[in-house]
């Protein structure tokens, strides 16, 4: 196993896009960020030095760390940020994974332009994928642009309840696309995948964007989706690939469709969340193009705005490609409403008027809105490490289920609106559930109407989840335990729960350590969608939690 190391220098830059020059945060100048290349087993080296007036940290979204909680990247979670005009090396290692994983900043909406591919190869080499080994590996890293946004100040906005926000454009590999004009009506460039007639290409594809799940599609082409999250899966083979933030699709993409053409690879968001009209659709063209090809590109036909069943089928249809064992055996039960509710503005009231001057907005889970402990002098997992109880550390237990059983997806409720479905006001707290070692847990997410239109991309840090199931409607245990594979399931670190519907999940808690869960869409986490997984030590050695890692950063 070799020793990967990088540096991560994180700056502000001005790019212009749009005709405009808008300030950014980056790592070493680049958007998308350095690209991470491991093979399994590797032990992985970043040395981040922080040039930005921000406090950072970095995520490595999907990697286990196994007992190394400390590398995990979350602000006052895992560890103190890093500070600006400070330096922090991450270490860990990649064991026991394959695929997409990737990194970005766990800071707010820096997310943005903070991140990068982290690619784990098999020890054996490209031969031992089980599929057929393409001919050329292409990381296709999706995200969004912000024009002229400050998004540390839009969150601030967030929390005060001004959900007025919308992505200028969506990218490729950085690239916007010629959907969208430039200075004097040139048009943008797009991203441009040259291949060559009947070779097969791996596309590693990463949804970056802060806000919407996207579909993807190639005119005149076919994927065959071979992972997902870093898990192989059976082959499925479909025209559009369904991505939620968070999510990573692996795809195979033979080009033998006619040469000498040139074709549009079409990202559009699948359900905008954007609550404020106008409603515009974000979309990124970018171009595979066969040699010496001429003439306008072939436009892929796109599914419809708000269309939820191509996401609903595309998740259904995936099965696991390894068998793994899934416990049968439940320690623990939980069902999660995600959801959004009011309370009033005025601390300590219970009732006011429902009109934005007295209540406002939160999102929750379970009808509490998380919040970091004020003023605490470390992170979470440092306290937990120093044998501090979970009161000591300022929190409260996350509820098993729903205080107020109602229909969740009463199409009523679309209609009322947060503000006035006020169904059981909502409180904030920092909200945690502890686990003994190796517990089988199983969380049901039930997405509620009050959320409109909004799927929810739930991803639990530091494990693999089972996905069971998902429904439309209420979930129902007595009947939709029924409905669970537990053969083959999709194995994924971030998961998708319908609009409208649910998705029920089991994992196995054996990586002690203090595991952040919460929605991948930026906006719901930044107010509230999530919590914290404590999961205890083992009793056996090799399984606690390792000490903390020399000069980890101080909060103070
Ligand atoms: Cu990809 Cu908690 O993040």
């Amino acid at each position: 196993a070799a020793v990967v190391e990088h540096t991560f220098v994180v700056s502000q830059m001005n790019m212009r896009h749009l005709c405009t020059d808008t300030l950014v945060t980056v790592v070493n100048g680049q958007l998308p960020g350095p690209v991470i290349n491991v093979t399994e087993g590797d032990s992985v080296v970043v040395h981040v030095v922080n040039r930005s007036p921000y406090d950072i940290t970095i995520h490595w979204h999907g990697v286990k760390q196994m007992r190394n909680c400390w590398a995990d990247g979350v602000p006052m979670i895992t560890q103190c940020p890093i500070r600006p005009g400070n330096n922090f090396t991450y270490q860990f290692s990649v064991d026991g994974q394959e695929g997409t994983l990737w990194w970005h900043s766990h800071v707010g909406g820096l997310r943005a332009t903070l991140h990068g591919a982290l690619i784990v190869r098999p020890r054996q080499g490209a031969a031992s994928y089980p599929f057929r080994r393409p001919d050329g590996e292409i990381p296709i890293v999706l995200g969004e642009w912000w024009q002229q946004m400050d998004l540390v100040q839009l969150e601030r906005n967030l929390a005060g309840g001004n959900f007025n926000y919308s992505p200028s454009a969506a990218t490729l590999n950085g690239k916007l696309g010629d959907l969208h004009y430039g200075c004097s009506g040139a048009m943008e460039e797009g991203h441009v995948l040259d291949v060559d007639p009947g070779k097969t290409y791996l596309l590693r594809f990463i949804n970056a964007v802060l806000v919407s799940e996207y579909y993807i599609k190639i005119a005149g082409h076919r994927f065959t989706v071979v992972a997902a999250d870093g898990n192989y899966v059976n082959p499925y083979t479909t025209d559009t690939i369904a991505i939620a933030p968070g999510q990573t699709v692996d795809a195979l993409l033979t080009a033998d469709t006619s040469p000498g053409m040139s074709y549009y690879m079409v990202a559009m968001a699948a359900q905008p969340t954007v609550i404020v009209p106008p409603f515009p659709v974000t979309m990124t063209r970018g171009v595979v193009r066969y040699p010496s090809s001429s003439g306008a590109p072939m436009v892929p036909a796109m599914p419809g705005t708000h269309d939820t069943d191509t996401s609903f089928h595309f998740h259904g249809n995936l099965t696991g490609l390894r068998r793994s064992p899934v416990p049968t055996r439940v320690d623990e039960r939980l069902l999660v409403t995600l959801s959004v509710g009011s309370m009033c503005r005025r601390q300590g009231q219970t009732t006011c008027a429902r009109t934005s001057a007295d209540t406002i907005i939160m999102v929750n889970m379970n009808n509490v809105s998380f919040q970091l402990p004020a003023g605490a002098t470390s992170s979470l997992l440092e306290a937990h490490y120093g044998h501090s109880s979970m009161s000591a550390m300022g929190l409260a237990t996350l509820p098993d289920r729903p205080p107020v059983a109602f229909n969740y997806t009463d199409p009523a409720l679309v209609q009322r609106g947060p503000r006035e479905a006020w169904l059981e006001p909502t409180t904030k707290a920092t909200t945690a559930r502890r686990f003994r070692y190796g517990s089988v847990v199983e969380a049901v997410f039930q997405n509620t109407a009050v959320m409109q239109t909004d799927s929810n991309p739930m991803h639990l840090h530091g494990h693999d989840m089972f996905v069971l199931a998902q429904g439309l409607g209420n979930y129902d245990q007595a009947r939709d335990v029924a409905r669970y594979n537990l053969v083959n399931p999709p194995v994924r670190n971030t998961v998708l729960v319908p609009s409208l519907g649910w998705t029920a999940v089991r994992f196995i808690a054996d990586n002690p350590g203090v595991w952040f869960l919460h929605c991948h869409y930026q906006f719901h986490a930044s107010v509230g969608m999530a919590t914290v997984f404590i999961v205890e030590d083992g009793p056996t050695v090799g399984t606690s939690l390792t000490p903390p890692p020399a000069n980890f950063p101080k909060c103070t």
